[in-house]
């Protein structure tokens, strides 16, 4: 007899390690998110975790109140403006963050066992950094992403699609007199997350898994000593 699924399910393993790296506790962890966040990517990275730079994006659509979701990729990080990410400026996430620039990032490395949050709010960048993410594109994601006419709306067939994109490669080779190949940019984003809260988390073969939260030191932290770099390192229960 065919297991329900949620029999199936509940017979999936999750992963119960032994798990390679030492878990966190806040004194071995940097003084900063985003430089413990480093740490944590390029533990990743040298890992062979696949795209250990992906992360999901959760932001607020206000005139329903229902949060949503999607991967995106990390474009860069750096300590002063936070994680930042690429998208279309006509989609549901633009609109969104239009709304409401809080947003959440979640980042998940399943072979280390662990997971970064984030919280904190959007901020866009300058139009020359957006052309400058725009202009190291590969083409084909360039191609992709100009034939998209309105992202996410609604696509009458496959035909029109591949349409859009013969469109584009001759538009662009015809406009191209210097022989430079030049693809029209599309309404283009580029956003850093700056973060108010970010959390550590990292899965122990006896459930117990450890757990790191960053959150920004206030008066009375600084006055106990706990601040350090402007944030409070402190463990949370499982
Ligand atoms: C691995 C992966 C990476 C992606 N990277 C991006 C990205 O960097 N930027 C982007 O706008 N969409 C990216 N997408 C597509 C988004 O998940 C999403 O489908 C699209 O942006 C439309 O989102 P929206 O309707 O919420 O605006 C990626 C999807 C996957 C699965």
């Amino acid at each position: 007899m065919t297991k329900s699924l949620r029999t199936q399910l509940r017979l999936l393993p999750t992963h119960t390690g032994p798990f390679p790296l030492p878990p966190p506790t806040p004194s071995s962890l940097p003084s900063t998110p985003t430089a413990a966040f480093q740490t944590w990517l390029h533990d990743a990275i040298t890992a062979g975790v696949i795209e250990p730079h992906a992360l999901t994006l959760s932001t607020v659509d206000s005139s329903t109140g229902i949060p949503d979701s999607r991967v995106l990729i990390l474009k860069d990080l750096d300590s002063a403006r936070g994680w930042q990410f690429a998208i279309r400026g006509d989609g549901p996430k633009a609109a969104q963050l239009d709304g409401n620039p809080g947003v959440a990032l979640c980042f998940y490395w399943a072979e280390l066992g662990r997971q970064v949050r984030i919280r904190g709010r959007a901020v866009r960048l300058s139009v020359e950094e957006e052309e400058r993410d725009w202009e190291g594109r590969p083409r084909a994601s360039k191609v992709a992403a100009a034939a998209s006419r309105t992202q996410s709306a609604v696509l009458g067939s496959l035909e029109e699609l591949r349409g859009s994109v013969e469109r584009v490669i001759s538009t662009a080779t015809a406009s191209d007199s210097t022989g430079r190949e030049e693809i029209q940019r599309p309404a283009w984003r580029v956003y850093a997350v700056s973060p108010v809260v970010v959390e550590f988390w990292q899965r122990s073969s006896d459930r117990l898994h450890q757990r790191v939260r960053f959150r920004k030191a206030e008066k009375d932290d600084r006055e106990g000593g706990e601040g350090e770099d402007g944030w409070v390192k402190e463990l949370l229960w499982p």
